[in-house]
């Protein structure tokens, strides 16, 4: 999604994101894949499709227009100050691969200094549009049974429990739960998609478009 009145962007995953990716997949997952997964699924997996989100910084004159005691905002002056001017700070990825008509989400991470923002949201909605334009019906994933953030983010964007895959995960042999969202296409799923997409651009227009404090 590339909208410049809104502090995030996505898009597409190339080669030279992929150091940044690896830092947070080190913070975000308890065995985080190597670069080279990252490399082989950009470069080679022809059903792979992947999206970083990055800080999309507002003008020196934008940051006065932000809510001043947003901790947002204090990161932006942060950043500003910083001087790397032409740098926009990744903030997160996800990926999915597509087969037949069934996209399958393969992971999604999000900063732990940016949770709780709307990236996830983000770059979910942002999976499930190119998953649309790709011809897909149903979109499914994996998550841990214990992941709760995550699983009420899939929630939100109607994804339902549809099975358990036993001792999934290798570091301490926890479950799986498979959750699918089906019927992608359909209206009641459009509506719904639809609606959750404009509270979430709204929640993100209001960091930059409080009017300049004199
Ligand atoms: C899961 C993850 C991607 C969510 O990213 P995020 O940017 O924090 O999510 P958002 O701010 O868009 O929140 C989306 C929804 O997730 C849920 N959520 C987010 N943070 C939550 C929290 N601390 N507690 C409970 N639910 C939470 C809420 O339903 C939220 O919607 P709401 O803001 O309307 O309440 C992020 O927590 C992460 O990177 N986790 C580690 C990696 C991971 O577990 N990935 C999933 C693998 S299956």
């Amino acid at each position: 999604m590339a909208r410049p009145d809104l502090p995030y962007i996505v898009e597409p995953m190339h080669v030279e994101d992929i150091p940044e990716v690896v830092e947070i997949e080190r913070l975000a997952f308890p065995t985080p894949w190597p670069a080279r997964a990252y490399r082989y699924e950009i470069t080679q997996n022809q059903r792979a499709h992947y999206f970083v989100a990055r800080r999309q910084l507002p003008e020196e004159e934008g940051v006065e227009r932000v809510e001043r005691e947003s901790s947002l905002l204090r990161r932006i002056h942060t950043w500003a100050q910083s001087g790397k001017a032409d740098h926009r700070p990744m903030v997160g990825y996800c990926g999915f691969w597509i087969a037949a008509q069934e996209a399958h989400v393969s992971t999604i991470a999000v900063d732990p200094k940016y949770r709780g923002e709307g990236i996830g949201q983000l770059l979910l909605i942002t999976a499930i549009e190119k998953a649309l334009e790709l011809n897909a019906t149903l979109v499914s994933l994996e998550v841990r049974v214990s992941n709760s953030v995550a699983q009420n983010l899939y929630r939100k964007y109607g994804f339902k429990a549809a099975g358990r895959r036993p001792r999934y995960y290798s570091d301490n042999r926890e479950d799986a739960l498979i959750m699918t969202a089906d019927h992608i296409t359909s209206a009641a799923y459009q509506r719904m998609f639809h609606r959750r997409r404009r509270q979430l651009l709204k929640r993100l227009e209001r960091y930059v478009s409080v009017p300049r404090v004199e």
